[in-house]
């Protein structure tokens, strides 16, 4: 059984990223500083996109790079500090250690990102305590023994405000350790511009399929909280040049995917059929 539950990112190919506001010389600035940071936003809005391209971006010019600059772990509720920090396993007859991927992160030098920090169980909190104010060190008990971290370690995680479970906020005191960037899905322009990029439709489709995303998410408040992300629009866009029909596209990307609410579905269907009126 495998227990890895990161994945590593390697520097080949700058990602594609469309910068929407200052978030990239803050993080920047940020990092010259090895101050952690909080990324906020909605599902789908570029969040971790950004994190791989800022990886790209700061590494990719230097010498002592690690092999994977980036690690980033999807936390779930299940997620312990053992599966950040690491564990023995058993291999034959031995007992072997093996890192988690903070560990890597903190020994490699590299950015960690936990995405959805709410997600993990409380023990992981304990340890995003001591790595991020000026200690920066790493409790690894089972080996009993403290980690500092390398000097161009950074901690980033990721929290979406929008599930409203008050339970899974973010308590004030791991907040208070992060500068925090806001994110929210692009402007009409924007969203356009990257529709294109990343599904190949050509700029006329991708701006409709901007204007849909719009439209949707001016519909909020009518028991629908999160709107339609980015990351469905580019959906619908590839569907678009695989050579489904634009409105099957959108039935397929967008209104059954928003929500299973057949009053939603009914309210997002009219506003794809002005947009996209079936052939
Ligand atoms: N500013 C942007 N530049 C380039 N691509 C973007 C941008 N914003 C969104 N995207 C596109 O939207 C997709 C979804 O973005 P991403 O996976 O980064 O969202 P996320 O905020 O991390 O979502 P989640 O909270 O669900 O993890 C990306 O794969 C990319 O195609
Ligand atoms: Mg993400």
């Amino acid at each position: 059984m495998s227990t890895e539950i990161a994945t590593g990112y390697t520097l080949q190919e700058e990602p594609y990223y469309l910068p929407l506001a200052d978030e990239v010389e803050l993080f920047q600035a940020a990092y010259e500083q090895r101050l952690p940071v909080l990324l906020k936003g909605p599902t789908g809005c570029g969040k971790t996109r950004f994190v791989e391209y800022m990886a790209h971006r700061i590494y990719r010019n230097s010498v002592s790079a690690p092999e994977q600059p980036l690690q980033t772990v999807a936390c779930h509720e299940d997620l312990s500090a053992t599966d950040l920090v690491g564990r023995f396993l058993l291999q034959g007859d031995e007992t072997v250690w093996q890192d988690g991927p903070l560990s890597r992160a903190v020994k490699e030098g590299s950015i960690c990102y936990l995405d959805e920090i709410v997600e993990a169980r409380k023990d992981s909190t304990v340890l995003i305590h001591s790595l991020t104010d000026h200690r920066r060190i790493l409790p690894v008990e089972k080996l009993g023994l403290i980690l500092e971290a390398h000097p161009d370690f950074l901690l980033v995680i990721s929290y979406n405000p929008g599930y409203q479970n008050v339970l899974k906020d973010l308590k004030t005191s791991t907040r208070q350790r992060f500068i925090s960037i806001d994110f929210d899905y692009p402007g009409l322009e924007e969203e356009t511009s990257i529709i294109a990029h990343e599904s190949g439709v050509v700029s006329e489709q991708a701006e409709r399929l901007a204007l849909v995303g719009e439209k949707v998410r001016n519909l909020h408040g009518h028991g629908f909280d999160e709107g339609v992300s980015t990351r469905l629009l580019v959906y619908a866009g590839q569907l678009i040049s695989q050579g489904v029909a634009p409105d099957r596209a959108c039935d397929a990307a967008i209104i059954k995917a928003v929500s299973d609410d057949a009053e939603v579905q009914r309210a997002v269907a009219e506003l794809v059929v002005a947009i996209f009126p079936p052939a």
